[in-house]
């Protein structure tokens, strides 16, 4: 292999920025021809294919987002699109994609394996949701950042003795909230693994006020399914206020109720996450290039491993049920 496209697909995370970078230098310090391609799958389609030198990467090891770009490509999932994207690896002589980004950029990179173009994956998500890897590459920096956030509404919270009903990012996934919440001290932590029960909730809203606490923090992962049987895309962002209602009727305490969002993929990485990011990126290139296509480089302890695309996706990420306790017994 001579030529390798490299892309960050989805939602932007962390680190994306350190990991491009990594696989460019890498590459280029090995003799071979790295190229971006910007926008995702999207970009591909539309031959957005650019050379990148060290130079091009420089400066970027500490900025949050993704200078290639990010989308989510509807054309891609296609049959066709599958085959336009072929043709545009083909064209521009690419031998090899590294795709950075969640589990549905790893099925996209499937399809393309699949038809027999040799793909391999980085994951990068601030969702960490990725099974056979202890991390992907933005949760830290995520973690941290919605940590600094809950901090401040403590303040707040407190001054008004008020519940903060604060929703977080993560899809499905609970992982991202369980470790914030456990971090921000938070009084209750909602995910959509493990069921909950709204009466429960009130009674440590109550309790906490009786204890002589002057707030109480609550974080909801935002695929909780508090609204039973509504579809994601309906009760997304109105989870924390159908919660907030609930509590503030049951406990008679005052709610507010705030939707973290976007601001949660955003910032420079952590130290942390630049440091995965580029481990991440040098063994993945390596892996393309020792022929170990149709795979996802992940971190195992302090081992770095190339895993097929087939075992991640037949695999789930368990949640730390421990923590979950954890969190409500000190929180
Ligand atoms: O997968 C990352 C993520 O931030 C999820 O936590 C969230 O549900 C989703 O992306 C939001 O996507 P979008 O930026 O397209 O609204």
């Amino acid at each position: 292999m001579e030529r390798i496209g490299v892309m960050t697909s989805g939602g932007d995370a962390p680190g994306m920025n350190a990991a491009v970078r990594a696989i460019t230098r890498w590459g280029k310090d090995a003799g071979l021809d790295i190229l971006g391609i910007k926008r995702g799958y999207a970009g591909l389609l539309n031959e957005e294919i650019i050379p990148l030198s060290d130079s091009d990467v420089s400066g970027k090891v500490n900025r949050g987002g993704t200078f290639l770009l990010t989308a989510r490509s509807e054309k891609f999932r296609s049959e066709e699109g599958q085959q336009k994207a072929l043709e545009m690896l083909h064209k521009n002589q690419i031998d090899g994609l590294i795709v950075i980004g969640g589990d549905g950029s790893m099925r996209g990179a499937k399809k393309l394996e699949e038809k027999g173009f040799p793909t391999a994956f980085l994951p990068g998500t601030i969702d960490n949701d990725i099974p056979c890897t202890d991390y992907s590459i933005g949760f830290d920096t995520a973690i941290n950042t919605v940590t600094n956030i809950v901090d401040k509404i403590r303040d707040t919270a407190t001054s008004h003795e008020r519940v903060f009903i604060i929703e977080t990012m993560g899809r499905h996934s609970g992982v991202l909230t369980l470790e914030a919440g456990l971090a921000a001290g938070a009084e209750a932590v909602l995910i959509p693994e493990i069921k909950f029960d709204i009466e429960e909730v009130c009674r440590i809203v109550a309790k906490g006020y009786d204890r002589g606490k002057l707030h109480n923090l609550i974080l909801v992962a935002e695929g909780v399914d508090y609204t039973h049987g509504e579809s994601y895309a309906d009760r997304k962002n109105r989870v924390v206020f159908e919660i907030g209602k609930k509590i503030e009727s049951r406990t008679g305490h005052e709610v507010r109720e705030i939707v973290l969002g976007h601001v949660q993929r955003g910032g420079a990485p952590s130290a942390k996450d630049r440091i995965l990011a580029s481990k991440m990126g040098s063994r993945v290139l390596e892996g393309i290039l020792e022929g170990k296509s149709g795979m996802m480089v992940a971190k195992e302890g302090n081992l770095f491993r190339m895993i097929s695309y087939e075992k991640v996706l037949n695999n789930e990420v368990s949640i730390d049920k421990s923590l979950y306790e954890l969190a409500h017994i000190i929180g």
